[in-house]
């Protein structure tokens, strides 16, 4: 079947960017974090991609990410972090994935899961250190060290992290990030002291691995970056480190069409012709991942028969589809079946997933970890 839209994901460059992104956290490790598909690129995919670039760890934010990784035969540590209460979390200790817990109560499911298929379960906990978000706030740490190295002396955990995740990983040099490493650097005492032995710390993200050294610890969680997205404002910063985006999201021509001058394209009308133009249909939309606010504001770049024209999306955004203007077009350029490339390296001259987040007012994670289940990933270079 001809491909009416595809994200053609280049495996060589997540694994160049890891081992870009491992040379720079030695000697800590890196674990690349492949939740929600891999950030849009493909879980397993992704995953082992990752691997041959070094990453000694995987992680993921739920426990069917986990299982998936290993019913596809994905070996290494996986850590994941984020359930509610009642989740089968036997099936992880059984898959051998480790486990992050910001409660009494989630040690003790923890082991009784690994009572229920006998044996030992490993265990991360999570400090909160100012995210608000997962984790013990400090006056509840004592009680969760103090859980968990109660179901270690039982038998049935082993405490193998201590963690905890940045405010501003977008801007790791805001004066949050220092006081988050002093809080961290107390969570682990308190808990060395109390007779925990973690085989790795951890707080990184991306930035955190990139502009704050004294954050990476043992062991720093990168996401963004090896997908060679920059996890700052400033997009420049991963191609200046060597990082390639590995996402290239394509679509073709459906239809090409001439229409008056004054012509209302799309629902509500919200872009009108200046001149006599051809327009082209696009064939993905905000089911696909195209977000509605793209509408006359993100561009995408035509590959025409003798030469590419980077156009805005004209007017309204639809489920499946949107228009574009290709202006005159008198040496007729652009026809139906030619490509459009809606974000990619932007090597030819194609806008790249940064200039998207900043055309919908976002970021990068949202643009390509949106991309929808319709469109096929190609894979390439794996
Ligand atoms: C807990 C945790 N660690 C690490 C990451 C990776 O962050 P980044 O993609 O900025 O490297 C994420 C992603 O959101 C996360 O939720």
């Amino acid at each position: 079947m001809p491909i009416r839209a595809a994200a053609r994901v280049d495996l060589g460059a997540i694994s160049a960017n890891v081992g870009r992104l491992v040379e720079i956290a030695g000697p800590a490790q890196v674990m690349a974090v492949v939740k929600a598909e891999g950030y849009g690129h493909g879980l397993v995919q992704s995953a082992l991609a990752a691997q041959n670039g070094g990453a000694t760890w995987l992680g993921v934010a739920f426990l069917e990410e986990a299982l998936s990784l290993r019913a596809a035969g994905v070996g290494g540590r996986i850590l994941s972090w984020l359930a509610v209460p009642g989740e089968p979390l036997a099936e992880a200790v059984r898959a051998d994935v480790d486990l992050s817990a910001s409660a009494p109560w989630m040690v003790a499911e923890i082991a009784a899961a690994a009572r229920t298929v006998d044996r030992v379960a490993r265990v991360h906990l999570k400090a909160d250190t100012g995210l608000s978000r997962g984790g013990a706030v400090e006056p509840e740490w004592p009680e969760l060290v103090a859980a968990a190295l109660k179901a270690q002396a039982d038998g049935q955990v082993n405490v193998v992290g201590l963690w905890s995740h940045f405010v501003h990983g977008d801007d790791p040099s805001h004066p949050t990030s220092a006081r988050q490493i002093a809080a961290f650097t107390a969570a682990v005492a308190l808990a060395e002291q109390a007779g925990v032995r973690a085989e790795v710390r951890h707080l990184a993200n991306s930035g955190g691995l990139l502009e704050l050294p004294q954050s990476r610890f043992d062991l720093v969680r990168v996401g963004i970056a090896i997908y060679g997205l920059s996890p700052f404002a400033d997009a420049a910063a991963a191609a200046s480190l060597g990082l390639r985006p590995a996402m290239t999201l394509t679509a073709r021509l459906a239809l090409t069409k001439r229409v008056p001058a004054g012509t209302g394209v799309s629902y509500g009308h919200r872009y009108q012709t200046q001149v006599a133009s051809k327009l082209g249909l696009v064939p993905i939309g905000y089911a696909d991942g195209i977000g509605r606010a793209a509408a006359n504001a993100a561009e995408v770049m035509v590959v025409g028969r003798s030469g590419n024209s980077r156009v805005t999306i004209s007017g309204t955004v639809s489920m499946d589809q949107f228009v574009v203007d290709l202006g005159a077009d008198e040496d007729d350029n652009f026809a139906a079946g030619d490509e459009v490339v809606l974000f990619g390296t932007g090597e030819r001259g194609e806008p790249t997933a940064d200039d998207w987040a900043r055309a919908l007012n976002t970021i990068s994670y949202e643009i390509v970890s949106r991309v929808g289940v319709r469109v096929p990933r190609v894979y390439e270079g794996g």
